[in-house]
């Protein structure tokens, strides 16, 4: 959802902006510009990605303070002209910005009925104006912006400089991320650390309606009355190394192909072989309190959801605590009614999912107890919430998720038999999942060994304009993240249905240009799920069944057999083919695998 980078120090500021920008680029990928301040501001925007920008870059493009933007379209087309950076009309004043600014219109109206002439249609350049007639009247950029904030409804992380005031850049943030990065003399910031790994993995998070100054010689942070705020830097641990291809030919092989080594990240230190329990000391929460929860609610956005289904249905499993998801997109907007006696699961691979992050803060506005399980360490939502499991699964760069998919639904695995534990589950059962968990990496290996046949699968079903997915109960949310993969990367129609429900409706859909991939695992319902593939044939529809055994050949067409784990572990893996499934039909398809069109990876804005 936009990408923004800032520099101030001692290099040249337009390499390490565009480096950063490429960094970003997964946030949106409309158009892309920078500005540096040199005697006056220079500036170079464009439609369309980094790599264009960097071919209309001067060869002399110099000057040691820079802003950049890569940009998902939100108000106005992608297009030169709404490209960021904005300048006010005297070009003295630059702005990048993230977010939405819901009273755009009614402060452009304001500012052309006093003469300002805008040259593009986007909010942010409302920003740009405002702050540059409020600098006439302050004495420092910092005050400009932040007096020019208040009339600001909506969200925003935003970097200005200002062509009278070389040395510095100020940032602000609210509701959309801001980083600053702290090097030596030299000072960055950026929505996310990918930008910023590279040159120091020194960071500090702003918070919503914190602002900050930076010079080459440092910063300062401040809140929205001026007050000064303390911070504490925070060492990162992802390295530069993690944002590259790794030779593969895109990231989104890349993450899926990591799988094997990120479940062990997520599952390092903590599973106990004494006691079969699990160790899960970020969730501050002693036994005592663990067992005062009578129900679990998960929320989360998009594959995020899909993987809490998978959650709750682990929870219910191995803890019977009642437990269910909803997307946090929902949850947040239908004024929820917090129960003290649930536990709030808040699950996010960003960690600044502005839905998610909006759902938090309703739920602790209203006294709800909320952990997070999070991917990206210091983000909005760890930040925000009581406690929680980190993933350690790296950053993951592809638009869209697979590596995360998996650990979030591992670190269920996990909070559940941690759960569980403290209730009713006996040791052979805690052992009989530890075991199963451990079995997880080496089976994962097993299924990328696959990866050739299902590629050809991947050619012979690409073809179909739409493909239905089903599964039962374990299944179901197995089935609805493969049809999420397929359309996003391959833009071919896709739909989930529990297989239960095929005979209330869908069934009507299926004929030999509907193929169904049915997610058929060797469980208690392995009967029902096998007349369920007969009924699909019997109407001509062609079957790809991934599952745990070859079946009767009558009822299935294609299948790719997954190695058998615990069956309530079963999910973590049936998911895995499918993303392999969606990669290889997205690269049949020629699309752009890991930028898919109109989607950015992290959703900061409603
Ligand atoms: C799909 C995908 C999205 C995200 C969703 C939530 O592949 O990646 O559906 O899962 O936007 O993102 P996070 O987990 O960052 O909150």
């Amino acid at each position: 959802m936009c990408g923004i980078v800032a520099y101030v120090g001692s290099k040249d500021a337009a390499p390490i902006l565009l480096e950063g920008l490429q960094r970003l680029e997964y946030r949106g990928y409309d158009s892309a510009g920078v500005v540096v301040s040199n005697k006056g501001l220079k500036l170079r925007k464009v439609k369309g990605r980094v790599a264009d920008l960097a071919k209309v870059m001067p060869a002399r493009f110099k000057g040691g303070l820079g802003i950049g933007h890569t940009r998902w379209a939100t108000h106005g087309v992608p297009s030169d002209l709404n490209a960021h950076p904005h300048l006010s009309t005297d070009e003295r004043i630059a702005v990048v910005h993230n977010g939405i600014i819901e009273n755009a219109d009614e402060l452009r109206a304001k500012l052309v009925a006093d003469g300002v002439a805008f040259v593009s249609e986007t909010d942010t350049e409302v920003l740009a104006h405002l702050i540059a007639r409020t600098a006439e009247e302050t004495e420092t950029l910092e005050e400009a912006v932040r007096k020019a904030l208040k009339s600001i409804v909506g969200t925003y992380g935003i970097a200005v400089i200002d062509a009278q005031r070389p040395g510095e850049v100020v940032v602000a943030r609210n509701g959309s991320p801001i980083v600053l990065g702290i090097g030596e003399k030299e000072m960055f910031a950026a929505s996310d650390v990918a930008a910023l790994v590279r040159y120091t993995r020194q960071v500090v998070h702003l918070e919503d309606g914190e602002l900050a100054v930076l010079k080459a010689d440092g910063f300062h942070t401040f809140a929205s009355d001026a007050r000064e705020t303390a911070k504490e830097p925070l060492t990162v641990d992802w390295e530069a190394g993690h944002y590259d291809t790794g030779g593969y030919e895109h990231y989104l092989l890349k993450e899926i192909s990591e799988q094997p080594d990120t479940v062990s990240r997520t599952m390092r230190g903590r599973l106990d072989e004494r006691f079969h329990i699990a160790h899960l000391g970020g969730l501050n929460m002693d036994a005592r309190e663990t067992r005062s929860f009578r129900r679990v609610k998960i929320i989360g956005c998009g594959s995020a959801y899909y993987s809490g289904q998978i959650g709750a249905q682990l929870i219910e499993e191995l803890a019977r605590i009642p437990a269910d998801a909803e997307p946090a997109s929902e949850f947040r907007y239908r004024n929820p009614v917090v129960d003290p006696d649930t536990l709030y699961v808040a699950i996010s691979q960003s960690g600044e999912t502005y839905d998610t992050l909006a759902a938090v803060q309703e739920l602790k506005r209203k006294g709800g107890r909320v952990i997070g399980i999070v991917n990206a360490v210091g983000s909005a939502i760890a930040r925000e919430v009581d406690g929680g499991v980190y993933l350690h699964a790296g950053p993951e760069v592809s638009v869209a998720s697979t590596k995360a998919f998996t650990s979030t639904s591992l670190a269920f695995a996990l909070l559940a038999l941690h759960f569980g534990r403290v209730h009713d589950l006996s040791p052979a059962d805690g052992r009989r999942i530890c075991e199963g968990l451990r079995r997880l990496p080496g089976q994962i290996e097993e299924i990328l060994a696959q990866g050739d046949k299902i590629a050809e699968l991947a050619q012979k079903y690409a073809k179909y304009p739409s493909m239905m997915f089903v599964g039962r109960v374990r299944g179901y949310p197995v089935a609805r993240e493969g049809a999420q993969k397929l359309k996003e990367i391959s833009y071919v129609h896709a739909e989930a249905y529990p297989a239960s429900e095929l005979k209330h409706g869908p069934l009507a859909l299926i004929g030999p240009e509907m193929p169904t991939v049915a997610i058929v695992p060797d469980d208690e319902l392995l009967d029902k799920n096998l007349t369920t593939l007969g009924e699909i044939r019997a109407r001509g529809g062609q079957v790809l069944m991934v599952g745990h055994r070859e079946p009767d050949a009558k009822l299935a067409d294609d299948v790719i057999v997954v190695p058998r784990n615990e069956i309530e572990l079963d999910p973590i893996l049936l998911t895995i083919p499918l993303q392999l499934l969606a990669y290889h039909a997205a690269v049949a398809l020629g699309r752009d695998v890991d930028k898919p069109r109109n989607l950015a990876k992290s959703v900061t804005v409603e």
